[in-house]
């Protein structure tokens, strides 16, 4: 049975995507977290393609050894923060970037209002997917992403929201 550990990876083209969407809002002080970071590829990705600080959170320690491993070699690895443990005690990550990215199609709840809760940067981008969440943000302007994965033939939907264009 799939779980929040095993279902997947946004894929390569996946990220250039994200990526390519990203750069349209790039700042001097823009930083990028991904929450539940896995393998840590969209992290180094985004380092290495848009120049910014860039960090990783992962529960699993095994995903979290990898990461470290395949990130060692990132020729920005100085840009590169991939840490181990669970987000929700580790609140400060949560503030110290703008551009968010959590790849939450079977978060719980609890853990879904808790990031949407603390983050105080400018840009996110989820699934959306539980209806609690969507009823609760559905009055912010959102924008469909279409992205890559690899557990769907088709590409999954993220929302982007923008909370420059909310005020
Ligand atoms: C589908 S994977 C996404 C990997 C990567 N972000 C991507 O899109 O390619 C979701 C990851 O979230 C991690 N995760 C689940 N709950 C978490 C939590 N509370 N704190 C940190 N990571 C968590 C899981 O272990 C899993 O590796």
């Amino acid at each position: 049975m799939r779980n929040a550990s095993t279902y997947g990876e946004i894929t390569s083209k996946g990220r250039n995507q994200l990526c390519e969407d990203i750069s349209k809002h790039l700042t001097k002080d823009s930083s990028f977290i991904d929450i539940g970071s896995g393998y840590g590829k969209l992290v180094s990705h985004v380092a290495e393609n848009l120049n910014i600080k860039s960090t990783g959170i992962e529960l699993c320690e095994k995903k979290h050894k990898i990461a470290l491993e395949i990130n060692y070699w990132s020729n920005k690895r100085d840009l590169i923060s991939i840490q181990h443990g669970n987000i929700l005690n580790n609140k400060d990550l949560l503030k110290n970037a703008n551009i968010l990215f959590a790849n939450n199609v079977l978060f719980e709840l609890e853990l879904n209002n808790f990031i949407l809760n603390n983050f105080s940067g400018t840009i996110y981008f989820m699934n959306f997917i539980n209806n609690k969440i969507y009823k609760e943000h559905i009055n912010r302007k959102w924008e469909k992403l279409e992205i890559d994965v690899s557990w769907l033939k088709k590409s999954s939907n993220v929302y982007k929201i923008n909370t420059n264009t909310n005020r």
